[in-house]
């Protein structure tokens, strides 16, 4: 299989990073204040995920269905998005982070995408993590993008034309719902929601949320004794 699988010992991990605009509205800042704490977060989350033993980082920064939010706030996150393309290039570098971008393009800014297209390429040979951030992406669409595109409808060629599946799901901020998020690649992943708003999540938080995954049982769907097998022979 040509996907980019973890091994049991590097995870793949999505994060959905809520809570920023609750975070700066308790502190009577502008929700775009919320927004800029959560790009420091990210910068941290980074440096901390290859020591936690993940492979694979998706973040979820800006859904199909926040195009509804204010114009102002979009803006703000667009703007803040570009801001991070074109800056963060040297410190993936320097940290071996291997960065893409998954979700639609054609409906963002020529400017973000020339970005996006210039980080992508600079940190191609990045192999401590592969980090990836979901922008204007929907899974559903994602979904069927891969059916549209297979010359043949299996489990196999639409999970190559996803991407690889996510081991635990990290949700901030207190609501307990996927959002459109990895639908197809969280089939078997475990869940963790935390009430910590995404301004506040920190390392150990990280840390703490890969402790419970690996205190929990996956079976997929078998019995107890043969997940270890099942997932091996997914890396075949
Ligand atoms: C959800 O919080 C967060 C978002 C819609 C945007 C996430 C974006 C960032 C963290 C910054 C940009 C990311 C990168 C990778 C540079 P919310 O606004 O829905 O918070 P609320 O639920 O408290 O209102």
């Amino acid at each position: 299989m040509s996907v980019y699988f973890t091994s049991q010992s590097t995870l793949h991990v999505g994060i959905i990073m809520d809570g920023n605009g609750r975070w700066a509205l308790a502190r009577g800042l502008p929700r775009a204040a919320g927004h800029r704490a959560g790009v420091e977060t990210v910068g941290r989350i980074v440096e901390a995920a290859p020591p936690a033993g993940i492979g694979i980082l998706t973040l979820f920064a800006f859904s199909s269905d926040n195009w509804r939010r204010p114009a102002a706030e979009v803006e703000a996150l667009m703007r803040l998005l570009a801001i991070y393309m074109a800056k963060e290039t040297p410190r993936c570098v320097e940290q071996g982070v291997r960065l893409e971008v998954i979700g639609r393009r054609d409906r963002l800014a020529t400017g973000l995408c020339a970005a996006i297209s210039r980080v992508e390429a600079a940190t191609a040979h990045g192999s401590r993590l592969r980090l990836r951030i979901a922008v204007d992406y929907s899974a559903r669409d994602a979904i069927l993008a891969a059916a549209r595109g297979a010359s043949e409808l299996s489990l196999d060629s639409l999970g190559t034309a996803l991407g690889p599946p996510v081991d635990l799901l990290i949700r901030t901020g207190g609501e307990r719902r996927l959002s459109d998020f990895l639908l197809w690649e969280c089939a078997y992943a475990e869940l963790v929601f935390t009430r910590t708003m995404w301004p506040d999540f920190g390392a150990q938080d990280l840390a703490a949320a890969v402790r419970e995954f690996r205190g929990r049982e996956r079976r997929f769907g078998a019995v107890p004794e043969a997940p270890v097998r099942l997932r091996e022979a997914w890396l075949d």
